[in-house]
Parts: C-alpha cells; sequence; structure tokens
C-alpha cells in the first residue's frame, strides 16, 4: 500500500480490551510509515505513579494534580510503544495486572481524561498518526481522517488474550474476570465511555484472522487517500 506523502492521516482505532487494536494499529502503521500512539499507555502510566505516590484512584483532584506534574511520553517501536514517566522507561512495568485496572479505574475522571486528550490531541496534530484506544474517534480526533471501531465476541476476545500470554488455570481465570471487568467499567463509565464513533466503520473480528482485519482498515484507508487524492 502507497501511501501519498503528501497526505499524512489521522487514523482513530477503538476498541474494547483484547480485541487486537495494538497489532493491528502497530501493523498498519509500519506499512504506512505512520507513528503507533497507544493512548491506553498513558492511562497505564498515571496509574503507575498513582501506585508509587500512594495516590487513590478515586481520588480525582489528587490525579488530576498528579497528570498535571508529570511527563507521560510514548515512544512508538518496532515492537510497541516505549513509555516513559517522567524520563524514566516503565514500559515493562505498566502492563502488569495491578497497573491495568488501575488505568481503567483512573480513566473513569473527567479532569484525568482532558489531561489526557489535551496531550493526545498535542501527539496527533501534525497527522500521520494511526492512534488507538477508547475514545479516540469520539473525543480526541472527531475529525480524524479514518475511523475503525473493532469488535469482537467477549468469550473470543478472552480466549485470545489467555492465548496470547499463554494463561492456564487459576491465571487464566483471574485475567478473564479481570478483562470483563475493566470492559464493563470502560463501556459503562459516566465521561466517553467507549462507544463506536456514528462515523466510524465497526469492523467485528470474532470470525476474521489478523490479516483479514488488516485488509479492511487498508482498503479504506487506500479509499480516504484516493479521495484526498
Ligand atoms: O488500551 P489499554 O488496555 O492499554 O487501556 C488501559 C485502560 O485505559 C483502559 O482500560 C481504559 C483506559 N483508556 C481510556 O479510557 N481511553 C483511551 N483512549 C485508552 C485507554
Amino acid at each position: 500500500m502507497n501511501a501519498s506523502p503528501s497526505r499524512k492521516l489521522i487514523i482513530a482505532i477503538d476498541g474494547p480490551a483484547g480485541v487486537g487494536k495494538s497489532t493491528i494499529a502497530s501493523r498498519l502503521a509500519r506499512k504506512l510509515g505512520y507513528a503507533n500512539l497507544e493512548s491506553g499507555a498513558m492511562y497505564r502510566a498515571l496509574a503507575l505513579k498513582a501506585i508509587e505516590k500512594d495516590i487513590s484512584f478515586d481520588d480525582e483532584a489528587a490525579l488530576d494534580m498528579l497528570a498535571k506534574n508529570s511527563r507521560i511520553e510514548l515512544e512508538p517501536t518496532s515492537t510497541g510503544n516505549r513509555v516513559l514517566l517522567d524520563g524514566r522507561d516503565v514500559s515493562q512495568r505498566v502492563r502488569e495486572t495491578d497497573v491495568t485496572a488501575g488505568a481503567s479505574r483512573v480513566s473513569v475522571h473527567p479532569k484525568v481524561r482532558v489531561w489526557m486528550v489535551a496531550r493526545q490531541q498535542e501527539m496527533g496534530a501534525g497527522g500521520g498518526v494511526v492512534m488507538e484506544g477508547r475514545d479516540i474517534g469520539t473525543k480526541v480526533f472527531p475529525r480524524a481522517d479514518v475511523k475503525i471501531f473493532l469488535d469482537a465476541d467477549p468469550v473470543v476476545r478472552e480466549q485470545r488474550r489467555l492465548q496470547q500470554r499463554s494463561l492456564s488455570g487459576t491465571a487464566a481465570e483471574a485475567t478473564a474476570a479481570e478483562l470483563r471487568e475493566r470492559d464493563y467499567r470502560d463501556r459503562t463509565r459516566a465521561v466517553s465511555p467507549l462507544t463506536a464513533a456514528a462515523d466510524a466503520l465497526t469492523i467485528d473480528s470474532t470470525a476474521l484472522s489478523e490479516d483479514e482485519v488488516l485488509h479492511r482498515v487498508e482498503e479504506m484507508v487506500q479509499q480516504k487517500l484516493l479521495a484526498l487524492g
């Protein structure tokens, strides 16, 4: 696929946990020569800082202050985003269970979201980005050039996540329960709940391979590039 170098699109990919957003977003970004930005990693970095500073995930005012006094940077690499918290590489740590659950909890607060959305808008403003998350097409870039909402049957998402991490037994049960809980919270929170933008293309990947999903997304991008001329 040849992206016109003069057109640096903003591509938004939203969807629930375990749907394969990161893989699709990073493969697409590589093909286009774009930056892949994992917005969820920023919520994870804030949750990690809250853990380290012993700040409650429920204390919106303290979390807002914490965010405002933090430097959270994403550096796209071929194997996902490098996450820097105040200059420290926390890429591995932010994937751990306590931070994962914390990210979903800090993300319910409107003030935290205002800060995050502003940073994400700055990062993507120049275009040439594939940004993935929960509210990219609805709030961060409501005028994104291409909007994809990736979805899949919850049971299939659970299975994929467990396979990806080679989990079985009690560890698998705990991870599946965590995924369900996070899903519920992300979809039902009062502010910017996970939902497809009205003008997003929804792709249900339940019965599709990763290559098939990528192919559909690429077709959309190609159509957009052609339309823009
Ligand atoms: O994409 P992820 O699993 O790394 O996201 C971690 C949490 O961050 C997710 O449970 C909800 C929150 N999040 C969000 O509220 N908005 C985003 N754009 C991205 C993530």
